[in-house]
Formats: structure tokens, sequence, C-alpha cells
């Protein structure tokens, strides 16, 4: 019998501590699988940043990555394992640095989705080059804001072409407010968006082809945000959610990403779509918490052990094949997006691995939550994150809560 063949999977962190080491308890717990016939196991890494050759071989397979969005130096050394050593990446910088939330506007426009009004206003401020003014005198068209915002019409949203974290956010109800917010861009470049009503704010967090669709409620704190809900959408929307979600993630291959969409009735609104690093912190996710280190692992461990091949940049033919096919309702489109995302995905295949090659992973997970160990996290995160007089209070919400997704899954699996 041959040695399982080891895959070593890096962790690319900021400060957190809870997904790192769930992943690494998970992928330890995991053990040997096999595929096909043969045997494989996970071993992982944080990575470190000290400098780097560019011929240096990588070790890793396959990187997941919470920092390169923010740091430069990180990001440069995902890009050359990208071009240089075929290291699989959740997810690619080429994509993400290219292609931010304007961009995925566009393409969203361009498939056919519901993406609210939005103009691009030039920069508020002049822009730090020489040539810049006589550029702007020859060049630039004097417009009326007023008038750009009364054509969408209000209430408006002005946020960044490439925002995330809410930087430069603002609500806009009347013209007052709208030259307050553009004389506070700066240096932003913005976008003024409609603002729409909707009955439901959902989040759909994405790994590889598992989705979760989640209610959230951004006007909460951060540990509340994420609310427990069930069937919170019409099943129309529901299936849509995910379809609209696995198409723009296939399209731009992001395999690691929450997107955002705005929900009344049976009709979804995509408002933000291009999350380079998403936020996996237990204390945002609670429930979803093992659900999500599951996916990690699981997608992971189906990247490598299948040798599944890394493509950095986007194909966009295909997608816009069927989206500029004057024959095809936009139902039908979104169908045949979602079957290019499942080709994309491999997704058949990903679900046999799931259940013929790790099918013991869900129980490790489960054990792992029931454990000391567990609840050791949640203590140490907790300690971390909020100030000593609200530990026990946030512990209970947070035991509660992931005491509760245990109870479901046990309940699920019992009947
Ligand atoms: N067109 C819109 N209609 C209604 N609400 C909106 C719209 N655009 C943004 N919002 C609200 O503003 C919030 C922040 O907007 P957006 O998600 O685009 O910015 P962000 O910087 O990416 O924030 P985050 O990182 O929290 O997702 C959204 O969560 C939503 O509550
Ligand atoms: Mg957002």
């Amino acid at each position: 019998m041959t040695a399982a063949t080891e895959h070593l999977i890096g962790l690319l962190l900021g400060t957190e501590e809870d997904w790192p080491r769930a992943v690494e308890t998970i992928a330890a717990g995991l053990g040997t699988f096999t595929v096909e016939g043969t045997e494989h196991r996970l071993t992982t890494e944080r990575v470190r940043i000290h400098p780097f050759s560019l011929r240096a071989k990588a070790r890793h397979e396959l990187a997941i990555d919470r920092l390169a969005y923010w740091y430069h130096h990180p990001r440069e050394w995902l890009k050359k394992l990208a071009l240089m050593d075929d290291v699989y990446l959740l997810n690619s910088p080429f994509t993400f640095q290219s292609m931010e939330k304007h961009a995925a506007y566009c393409a969203m426009i361009r498939l056919g989705m519901d993406v609210p009004e939005t103009v691009l206003l030039p920069h508020k401020n002049p822009i730090d080059n020489e040539r810049w003014p006589e550029t702007a005198r020859r060049y630039n068209d004097p417009f009326d804001l007023h008038a750009v915002a009364d054509d969408i019409g209000y209430p408006l949203f002005m946020k960044p072409f490439d925002g995330g974290g809410w930087r430069g956010v603002s609500r806009i109800t009347t013209p007052e407010e709208l030259d307050a917010a553009y004389d506070q861009s700066g240096d932003m470049l913005m976008h003024l968006q409609e603002a729409l009503d909707y009955d439901v704010f959902v989040r759909a967090l994405s790994i590889g082809p598992e989705t979760m669709v989640m209610k959230f409620r951004p006007e909460l704190p951060m540990h509340d945000r994420y609310e427990v809900a069930h069937d919170v959408l019409s099943p129309r929307a529901g299936r849509d959610a995910v379809s609209i979600t696995r198409t723009v993630n296939a399209f731009f291959r992001w395999e690691f990403n929450s997107c955002e969409m705005l929900a009344s009735g049976d009709r979804l609104s995509p408002i933000d779509y291009a999350n380079a690093c998403p936020d996996v912190a237990v204390t945002s996710l609670h429930y979803y918490f093992p659900w999500a280190m599951t996916a990690l692992v699981r997608w992971s461990a189906f990247c490598v052990a299948t040798d599944r091949p890394f493509t950095a940049h986007a194909d966009p033919t295909p997608w816009f094949a069927i989206a500029d096919d004057p024959d095809r309702t936009q139902a039908e489109r979104l169908e045949a997006y979602r079957d290019l995302a499942d080709d994309h995905f491999d997704t058949e295949r990903y679900e046999e691995f799931r259940e013929v090659s790790v099918p013991h992973l869900d129980e490790v997970v489960h054990d792992w939550v029931s454990s000391d160990d567990f609840d050791d996290l949640l203590v140490q995160t907790v300690r971390a994150t909020y100030p000593e007089a609200e530990h026990e209070q946030f512990l209970a919400h947070f035991r509660g809560l992931t005491g509760m997704w245990r109870d479901d899954q046990s309940t699920a699996a019992s009947a």
C-alpha cells in the first residue's frame, strides 16, 4: 500500500485566530481520504511574510487568502504562485484587482441581472498628476450633480466604485446631503446608486460550488447581522439567489465570496458582489460558522486531491453568448448560466466526492463543535474581541447559536 499523498494548504491570515484554527482542526480530523483509489491527506500551514525569490519553488498546493486584499506583499506572492507554480488560489488576486464592485456591476448588467440604476461620477478632487489640470481643462465636461441625482431619483447611495467595509458609503435623501457626500469623497471614485426598498436583505456566502443564502440585517451590530432564519425568500427568489451567486463567481473565477442581494417578493437585486476576502469570523457567522469551515476544507480537499486545474483569468465569451441571445428569456438565461457555473465548478464530481470520498467530514465537524476545544475557541475569540464586561454575555450568545447548529444537525441526521 502506498502512503497517502500529502497536500499542503497555506493560510494567509490577518489577525484572526478562529477560522484558521477551525480549518487546521477539521483538516486534521478529516485524516486520510480516498479519491478514485488513491489516498490523500491535508496538511496546513500559516503563511509567513518574508523576502521571497521569484524563482523559489512554492511548497503549497492551495492557498486560502484573507489578507492580500489589504497588503501588497502577500498579494504579489499569490500572483507569483499562480503564474509560476500552478498553486490553486481562493481567490486569485488577478481577478480581484482588476474586477472590483464596479466591474461586477457591469458584468451583471450585461448578464441581464437587476442591478439598481448606477452612475459613475468623476473624481471630486483633482488627480495628483502634474498633467492633470491641462487634461481636465481640455476634456472634463462640467456636469450638474443634482441633475444626475434627479435622474436616478432620491433616496440614493453614494459609495466607492471598489468599496468594502462601509468605507465612504452614505445614504442620501436631499441635494444638500448629496453635495456634502460628494465633497467628502475627496480622492475616492464614487458611484451614485438608486436606493432600493426591500423586504429581505440576504448575503450568500459561496465556497466553490457550495452556497449558503443567509438573512442579513446590516443595521445591527456585526454579531447580530446574520439571522438564523430558514426559507426567508420565496422559492423562486431562493433558487435565483443561488443561481446569480454561482454565475458571478464562476464568471469571475471567484471561489470564496460573499454576495449581497435585496429581495422584494420574487425580485432580487444584487448590490455588492465582489468581496475578495469575505468575513468568516465565528463572531459574525456564529450558527453558520461550522458550515463555512466544513465547506472550506471540503472544497480545498477536492481541489488538491483531484488536481483541479487553476485558471487565473476569466473568459466571458460563453456567458455573453447566452446574455446576448435574444431568443431566451432572462429566466432561461439564468438556468443556462447555472449550467455553465456547474460545469466550471465541476459540481457533479464534487457531489460525488462529498458522498464517496469525505462522507465522514460532517461528523468530524459535529464532534469538534461539541468538544471542549471548540468551546475554548469561543472563549479565546470572545476575550480577544470584546471588552471584559461583555465576555459573559457574548459567550452565552455564541454558545447558544453554535449549540443550535449542533442540535439541528443531530435532528437532521436522525430524521
Ligand atoms: N442600492 C442600495 N439600496 C439599498 N441599500 C443599499 C444600496 N447600496 C448599499 N446599501 C446599503 O448600504 C450598505 C453598504 O453598501 P455596500 O455593501 O455596497 O458597501 P460595502 O462597503 O461593500 O459594505 P460591506 O463591506 O459591509 O458589504 C449595504 O449593506 C446596504 O445596507
Ligand atoms: Mg456590502
